[in-house]
């Protein structure tokens, strides 16, 4: 995984500042990619953390000590010295045009400020019109998490108030699956590998499956979750990033714009989803959990099938699942290819397995491939698997936080969503939206309710992930 991707567009960040740097995503995940960056050489400027609680520096970078460490790095004093050096706080209520003043004060005579949100979204449109009034927003560049709305008109009407203060362009929308193995990344290994690309299409692949299982539950989101289920937490956003890697065209060139127009048309050709074709499912406990309502129909399991109805696509199904309490944690991206005939010289007239080829996400990366051959301890023919850990060849990369803090700070655009795409993502699952179906009890511990196996059926069913030994 590079850090630093061809869409690379600059000028740098000459200051980033971080609103709601005392909650929970910086505890857990920002001042360790911080860090990280930073012991890497690829921290460059200031950091102004902004929020309500009325700290001092000291007590900033105490949190940012206390929260590296438990996340389980062992601080390099130097590195850390060299962080806590960059931090400055603001403190102040998002209401008071003060705070906006003071964040004025606090990069004074910075050209190209990064500002992340790491606040609930209903704060947003609050904190970027504030920005805009202090006059700080021209030259800026706003990054922002999901949720983008809650459907495709809440999507569009979100869009449509943050584009009174900044152009789409300035808008950095973070979806951190695309961090992982990412959109760049997928795309290289389909077009840059002249024995994959001539295969990867109707002609060949009979199905597509995407399975994000994770072995973990709701806990204590459930506050958060309930409203949201795992349709909207996930599909709409992080799996169908996966589907737009796995089957769109090629772009072009590797600036944001022409990426991200491929992306948007493969999108634009995928179907509206059919409830037909939607399983949905609720661990049992999950009704026990602080948030969560006591007759939730809340899914924290769902199974859909799409159709992208292109040249390269059509006819062959793209299926998704993902679940909570499952037995594992595990993403990956699988083509079942097309069956071969019957094969008259082979023994008994033995009809080979489909190829697969497995592209693995989470929690680490690595491809493989699902060959029939002769085994010598079946005296047969069967199936076998060449195993490839990205880990192996060069170390796994940087977490996906690193890569997308550091490209928001690089302007590198590629890696983050544009509003049509995300308009688009919503238009497709709106239906299921609408119209949810049944929810199904399914065990922890299990592959989620037995209903979802007809979604697959005629297409071999729901491979196993590919989980590492
Ligand atoms: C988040 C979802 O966006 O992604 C979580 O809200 C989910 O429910 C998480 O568990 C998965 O991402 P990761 O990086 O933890 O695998």
């Amino acid at each position: 995984m590079t850090l630093t991707p061809t869409g690379s567009q600059g000028p740098a960040a000459d200051v980033l500042v971080i609103f709601g740097i005392t909650g929970d995503l910086a505890k857990v995940m920002t001042f360790r990619s911080l860090y990280r960056l930073e012991a890497r050489g690829l921290l460059n400027c200031p950091i102004v953390g902004v929020a309500a609680d009325d700290w001092t520096v000291d007590q900033l970078i105490d949190r940012a000590r206390t929260s590296i460490e438990g996340t389980g790095v062992t601080i390099d004093k130097a590195v850390f010295d060299r962080f806590a050096d960059r931090l400055s706080y603001v403190g102040g209520d998002f209401d008071d045009p003060g705070v906006y003043d003071r964040v004025g004060q606090a990069i004074k005579g910075a050209e190209t400020p990064v500002f992340y949100l790491e606040i609930p979204p209903f704060l947003f449109a609050r904190v970027v019109q504030g920005l805009s009034e202090a006059g700080l927003t021209s030259g800026a560049r706003v990054v922002i998490e999901k949720p983008f709305g809650h459907d495709r008109q809440s999507a569009h009407e979100l869009a449509a108030t943050l584009h009174q203060y900044l152009d789409e362009s300035q808008l950095y929308r973070i979806d951190h699956y695309l961090g992982k193995m990412g959109l760049e990344e997928i795309l290289f290994l389909r077009f840059g590998n002249a024995m994959l690309e001539p295969l990867w299409n109707r002609n060949y692949v009979d199905c597509v499956q995407i399975t994000m299982a994770e072995s973990f539950g709701v806990e204590d989101r459930g506050h958060f979750y309930d409203p949201v289920g795992a349709l909207r937490d996930v599909v709409v956003n992080h799996l169908m990033q996966v589907v737009a890697a796995a089957a769109m065209e090629p772009p072009s060139r590797g600036d944001p714009t022409t990426l991200k127009d491929s992306q948007t048309a493969l999108f634009r050709a995928i179907e509206d989803a059919d409830p037909a074709h939607y399983v949905r499912g609720q661990y049992d406990g999950y009704l026990d959990i602080d948030g969560v309502a006591k007759d939730s129909t809340t899914e924290t399991y769902a199974a859909l099938r799409l159709e992208i109805e292109n040249w390269r696509w059509s006819g062959v199904p793209f299926f998704i699942r993902t679940g909570k309490r499952l037995p594992v944690t595990q993403t990956e991206l699988r083509l079942v290819f097309k069956r071969p005939p019957r094969l008259g010289f082979a023994p008994r007239g033995h009809v080979a397995e489909p190829n697969q080829l497995v592209i693995k996400l989470d929690p680490s990366t690595g491809v493989r491939v699902k060959l029939d051959a002769r085994r010598a301890d079946t005296a047969r023919f069967a199936p076998i698997d060449l195993d490839m850990e990205f880990a192996d060849e060069g170390g796994e990369g940087p977490t996906p936080y690193e890569v997308l803090l550091h490209a928001a700070m690089t302007g590198g655009g590629t890696r983050f969503t544009r509003q049509d795409a995300v308009e688009e993502q919503w238009r497709v699952m709106q239906p299921l939206l609408d119209a949810p179906t049944p929810i199904h009890a399914y065990k922890p511990g299990t592959w989620g309710p037995t209903a979802a196996d007809e979604i697959t059926a005629g297409y071999g069913g729901w491979r196993h992930p590919w989980i590492p030994d």
